[in-house]
């Protein structure tokens, strides 16, 4: 076979394997074979210099038609392969855009704050202030200034979120020194910082969350919402807290519901109470909501202790007060007779839609 015939056989061979390429892969082998460092046309072209002199330039001359038609032909169905990638990927990939489109369902306002907001409203209609404070708090606002003695069980790393410990180098007081830094564990703290700031007459409530290490079941939480109120005045007595709170619970809870005062222990307090409201599943006869008992506590309060006063330099000659600290969650799940607290932190859209 002469040169011209195997180029001519080349060129063939190339058109034919290129037509019957069907993916980028075999096209590339159809290259590799023919203009590869070992294919065949490359060999020829190697084999030129053994051609006689005054054949060399006509050979040559074909040689190069036959390089370039291939180069022409591999370039031509690599770009055919590449264009018919493109189109199968658009076709897959092609959107209805005459589907719906997918709509978000809307959110409401979680339960809590929509009672937050109304316990806020009650307070603000008797003239309260509605205060804030921090949710990281120092030993002294948490514990120290609110009469907690030091041995306070409160005070104890297993019942506090402690995050800095000040204590000096290698003592670990942690809870003991007033600049050791804790999530506050209940919004009393806000009442000596309004204290600290503001001389009375003082009418104010603060809500905001608060923070214990317990292990969240049926009727506790680690992160709860707590709203605080104070009121410190020239005259004020228990007559008026009872009188302020009762009036709270009939507007939160409706009239049919009775309250209960308990004699109870707080440390910046004296006397102190505990709060409770008529059980509204069974109405005060006892069932398994209310433990049997027909009552359901929802806050605690007392009149506060000059010892307090004291603290934050208010004469305690002149002005008496009270406090209470109301439980948010406790409320929400007296008023929708809620079975588990934890429902309120799933974030489950099937309940929240219901209030
Ligand atoms: N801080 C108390 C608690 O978390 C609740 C409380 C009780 C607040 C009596 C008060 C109060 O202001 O007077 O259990």
């Amino acid at each position: 076979m002469s040169m011209q015939d195997d180029l001519a056989a080349i060129e063939a061979q190339v058109k034919e394997g290129l037509a019957a390429a069907q993916t980028m892969e075999a096209l590339e082998q159809v290259r590799v074979a023919a203009t590869g460092k070992k294919g065949q046309l490359t060999a020829i072209m190697r084999m030129m210099g053994k051609v006689p002199p005054e054949e060399r330039p006509a050979m040559g001359k074909l040689a190069n038609t036959v390089r370039a038609n291939v180069d022409a032909a591999i370039n031509k169905r690599k770009e055919e392969l590449s264009r018919a990638v493109l189109d199968a990927k658009i076709a897959g990939e092609a959107a209805d855009i005459t589907l719906p489109g997918r709509s978000l369902s809307l959110g409401t306002q979680h339960l809590i704050n929509q009672i937050r907001e109304e316990i806020e409203d009650v307070f603000c209609g008797l003239g309260y202030t509605v205060e804030d404070g921090p949710y990281i708090e120092d030993v002294y606002h948490n514990f120290t200034a609110l009469n907690a003695p030091v041995d306070h069980p409160s005070r104890a790393a297993s019942d506090s979120f402690y995050v800095v410990d000040n204590a000096p180098e290698g003592k670990g007081d942690l809870g003991l020194s007033s600049s050791d830094l804790l999530l506050r564990t209940q919004t009393s703290g806000v009442q000596v910082h309004v204290m600290e700031k503001q001389q009375p007459p003082i009418y104010m409530i603060c809500p905001g969350t608060v923070f214990r290490p317990d292990t969240a079941d049926a009727n506790h939480l680690p992160q709860f919402t707590q709203v605080e109120g104070l009121v410190v005045d020239e005259g004020i007595t228990f007559g008026d807290l009872k009188g302020t709170l009762d009036y709270f619970t009939r507007e939160i809870f409706g009239k049919d519901r009775a309250t209960r005062y308990r004699p109870h222990f707080f440390p910046f307090t004296e006397p102190s109470c505990e709060v409770d409201v008529s059980c509204g599943v069974c109405h005060g006869e006892g069932c398994r909501f209310c433990k049997g008992t027909g009552w359901l506590e929802i806050l605690g309060c007392g009149m506060v202790d000059p010892n307090v006063f004291k603290y934050v330099g208010i004469d305690s000659e002149k002005y008496t007060g009270f406090a209470f600290g109301i439980g948010v969650e406790r409320v929400a799940a007296l008023r929708y007779d809620l079975p588990d607290l934890r429902m309120l932190m799933t974030g489950d859209e099937r309940f929240l839609h219901q209030f």
